[in-house]
């Protein structure tokens, strides 16, 4: 077996240039990934479609040469496996049907996740069959808080009042769902794993709005659980955390949660970062997903500050925060190809 780029920096190598893959890399800024999108009704059916959702995983690779792939799936699919009604309408994302009641999350059961995700796995078996040697399959889930957020509050928002409120008004209630779904991810992440995941990446995409506490109590103890939970089954599967907008509580997070990497979100400062989260924890990131649709000269030379930056240490390449629609393939192709040169 080659040995892949990806995987051996995550295990602490520094490599000759930076492994490179970006978050969303699957999606609709591809004109094949919406093609084929149109043949499904539901978001959720591509999802659950192998054939189609190992595709689309793929498609990105094929085109740009990535050292990783990611998985295509969603974070939202734990709450549609917990049994929480989960929709994706057209130009307004997700709507759930919010839980309002405590009483609500006490029927809440992990037992169906291995059978409700089951044509996920059967994706992460096909995309290993189909990825060249050198490239890495990474599997995810969203991390505890932010899976709670979209349940507890129905669908995004600015700043997730409701379910902060929730939160405030139920504590009990609110971590029994955070442990419900630290349950339901250890299985979901597990069967990923089994199935061919090489990595993993747990994306926190609302640790922005937690206080200290919140963050402390929310997001680092349950995801250290997690992570400690996946270590003894997997030892050998690595870890990537993305607390996006953790700030200063980065550095806690990455020293408490026994993660391997952590995405580093683009308004970290890039000094900061490599100064204040541990050598021993891989760092990613973080070029800012708007300056690479919007002006591809000056991401490359945002690409080269980030690369000077962090190469004195195993780290990885990616966006800041997820690839946008509208990013002209171009510019990606471009990047990419710059990545791929770098001595
Ligand atoms: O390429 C990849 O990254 C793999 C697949 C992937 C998707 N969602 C597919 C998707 C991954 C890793 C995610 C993660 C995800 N999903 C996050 C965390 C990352 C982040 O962006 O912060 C979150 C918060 C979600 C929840 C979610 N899914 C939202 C808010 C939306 C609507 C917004 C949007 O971009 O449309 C989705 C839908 C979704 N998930 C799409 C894709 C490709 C677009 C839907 C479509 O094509 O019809």
């Amino acid at each position: 077996m080659p040995s892949k780029l990806f995987i051996t920096t995550l295990q602490g190598t520094k490599p000759g240039r930076p492994p490179f893959w970006y978050m969303r890399q699957a999606g609709r800024y591809l004109p094949e990934y919406r093609e084929l999108r149109a043949t499904a009704k539901h978001f959720l059916d591509l999802c659950f479609t192998p054939e189609k959702a190992a595709e689309v995983t793929v498609q990105p690779v094929r085109r740009f040469g990535m050292d990783a792939a990611i998985l295509f799936s969603d974070i939202l699919v734990i709450p549609h496996a917990l049994g929480q009604h989960v929709a994706f309408v057209e130009g307004e994302g997700p709507k759930l049907k919010a839980l309002e009641d405590p009483s609500e999350i006490v029927l809440l059961s992990p037992d169906a996740v291995e059978e409700r995700l089951a044509p996920v796995f059967d994706t992460v078996r096909r995309v290993r069959a189909e990825l060249p040697p050198a490239t890495a399959l990474i599997g995810f889930a969203g991390s505890p808080w932010t899976v709670a957020c979209y349940m507890l509050e129905g669908g995004g928002s600015r700043d997730f009042q409701t379910a902060r409120r929730f939160a405030i008004a139920h504590p009990e209630a609110f971590r029994a769902l955070i442990k419900l779904i630290v349950e339901a991810s250890y299985r979901y992440l597990s069967e990923q794993i089994r199935a061919g995941a090489e990595a993993i990446q747990l994306f926190d995409s609302w640790a922005a709005i937690a206080t200290e506490a919140e963050f402390r109590e929310h997001i680092i103890a349950p995801t250290r659980t997690l992570v400690a939970r996946l270590k003894a089954a997997f030892p050998a599967i690595p870890i990537i955390g993305f607390p996006r907008g953790a700030g200063a509580l980065l550095a806690d997070y990455a020293r408490e949660t026994g993660v391997d990497a952590v995405s580093v979100d683009f308004s970290t400062p890039l000094a900061w970062a490599a100064s204040n989260i541990p050598p021993h924890v891989v760092l990613q990131g973080n070029l800012d997903p708007v300056l690479l649709a919007e002006n591809i000269e000056l991401a490359l030379k945002q690409a080269g500050r980030i690369c000077d930056a962090w190469g004195g240490r195993p780290f990885i390449f990616n966006l800041g925060h997820g690839m946008l629609p509208h990013t002209p393939p171009e510019h990606v192709a471009r990047l990419s190809d710059y990545l791929k040169a770098r001595a």
